[in-house]
C-alpha cells in the first residue's frame, strides 16, 4: 500500500534530493510539496521546487507557504546554497504551476478531508507551515500519521549557532509547537545526517547515471558540499533532508530509540536547541524516534538506483 506524503522544504539543494527520492519511489504518493522561508527567502523556495518537479517531469502541485518565522526574523543560509538556493544547476523560469492557496490552507483542508492516521508529513525545513498549520487546526491531528523530519542535533552540536541546528532555530515557536503535538515524530538531526557524506566516489556513481535528474543531483551536491567540506574537513557533505524519504522507503537502513525532545524557545545563547533526553533521566514523555545512525553505503544505494529510474535503464 502506498503511503500518502506531504513534502514540506525550503530548497536547498538537498531538499531538492529529497524530492526527487519521493518522485521515485513508488512506495509513496506525495500529494502535494509546500514550501516555506528557510535557506532561501519563499519566492525562491518555491520556484525551486517547481523547477525540480519540471526537471523530473512530474504533476505534484506546489504551494508557498509561510515566508517568515512565527515570531523570530527568517535567517536564510546563502553562504551554504548559493544565492539561488540550488546553486549548481542553471535556474530557469519553471513549467510547473504555483498553485493558488496558501500551503497552511492545502495543509489544514487536504487532512480534514482524509481519514485518521492516513497522512504522512515530511518536513525538511523550517517547521513555520507545520506549526501555524497544528496551531489554527487542531482537529487535523488525528489525520497525521507520523511526522519525519530533518532537524535538531544531540551529540553534533549546532551547526548555525553553538547550540542549534538551523530548521529549528530559523522557527523554534513552530519546532515546539510540532514537539508537543502528540503525533508520532521520527527526527533526523545532525547526529544521523552528518554520517551521509556525498564522498567523491558516491558522486561520481550519481553522475554516472547520466539522465537529467541525476544530472542534475551531482551538480547540486558538488557546490552544495563545498561549505561543510571546508568547515569539517570532511571528504564530502552532509545530505540531510534525503533521509526523511529514506527511511520512509527502506527504514531498516537507521537506527533510533525513542526520547523526550524539547526545543528551546527563550534563550538568546541557546534559542532552537533541542534537548534530546537520550538517557531518560527526565519523565518528560518520549515524544520523538530520535534516529541517531545510518546504513551511508545502503543509503547511497538506494538513492543512486532509484535516481536511475529517471533514465532508460532500471
Ligand atoms: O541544517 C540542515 C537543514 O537546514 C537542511 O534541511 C538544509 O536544507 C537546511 O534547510
Ligand atoms: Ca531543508
Amino acid at each position: 500500500m502506498t503511503r500518502k506524503i506531504i513534502i514540506d522544504c525550503d530548497p536547498g539543494q538537498d531538499d531538492a534530493v529529497a524530492l526527487f527520492l519521493a518522485f521515485a519511489s513508488p512506495e509513496l504518493d506525495v500529494l502535494g510539496i509546500t514550501t516555506v522561508g528557510g535557506n532561501v527567502p519563499l519566492d525562491l523556495t518555491h520556484r525551486n521546487a517547481r523547477m525540480m518537479c519540471d526537471i523530473a517531469e512530474t504533476e505534484v502541485p506546489v504551494y508557498a507557504g509561510c515566508d517568515k518565522p512565527m515570531r523570530q526574523p527568517l535567517r536564510t543560509a546563502e553562504y551554504i546554497h548559493g544565492e539561488t538556493g540550488v546553486d549548481g544547476i542553471d535556474v530557469f523560469e519553471p513549467q510547473t504551476p504555483l498553485q493558488a492557496g496558501h500551503a497552511v490552507e492545502f495543509i489544514i483542508e487536504t487532512l480534514l478531508a482524509a481519514e485518521d492516521d492516513s497522512i504522512t508529513l515530511v518536513p525538511t525545513g523550517p517547521l513555520t507551515n507545520i506549526g501555524t498549520a497544528i496551531d489554527r487546526e487542531s482537529a487535523i491531528l488525528p489525520k497525521i500519521e507520523r511526522i519525519v523530519l530533518m532537524g535538531g542535533a544531540m551529540r553534533e552540536g549546532g551547526n548555525r549557532t553553538p547550540s542549534a541546528e538551523f530548521n529549528i532555530l530559523v522557527d523554534p515557536d513552530a519546532a515546539d509547537i510540532v514537539f508537543r503535538c502528540g503525533r508520532p515524530i521520527v527526527q533526523m538531526g545532525l547526529d544521523v545526517t552528518h554520517q551521509v557524506l556525498s564522498t567523491k566516489d558516491r558522486v561520481e556513481r550519481i553522475a554516472a547515471l547520466r539522465n537529467p535528474v541525476a544530472d542534475a543531483t551531482a551538480g547540486m551536491i558538488s557546490f552544495f558540499e563545498r561549505y561543510d567540506m571546508s568547515k569539517y574537513a570532511a571528504p564530502g557533505a552532509p545530505l540531510h533532508d534525503p533521509c526523511t524519504v529514506a527511511w520512509l522507503i527502506k527504514p531498516e537502513l537507521f537506527t533510533g530509540k525513542d526520547c523526550n525532545v524539547a526545543v528551546e524557545t527563550q534563550s538568546e545563547l541557546t534559542l532552537g536547541h533541542t534537548a534530546v533526553d537520550f538517557w531518560h533521566v527526565t519523565d518528560r514523555p518520549k515524544n520523538v524516534h530520535w534516529v541517531y545512525e545510518v546504513d551511508s553505503d545502503g543509503f547511497y544505494e538506494l538513492l543512486t538506483q532509484r535516481l536511475s529510474r529517471f533514465g532508460d535503464q532500471e
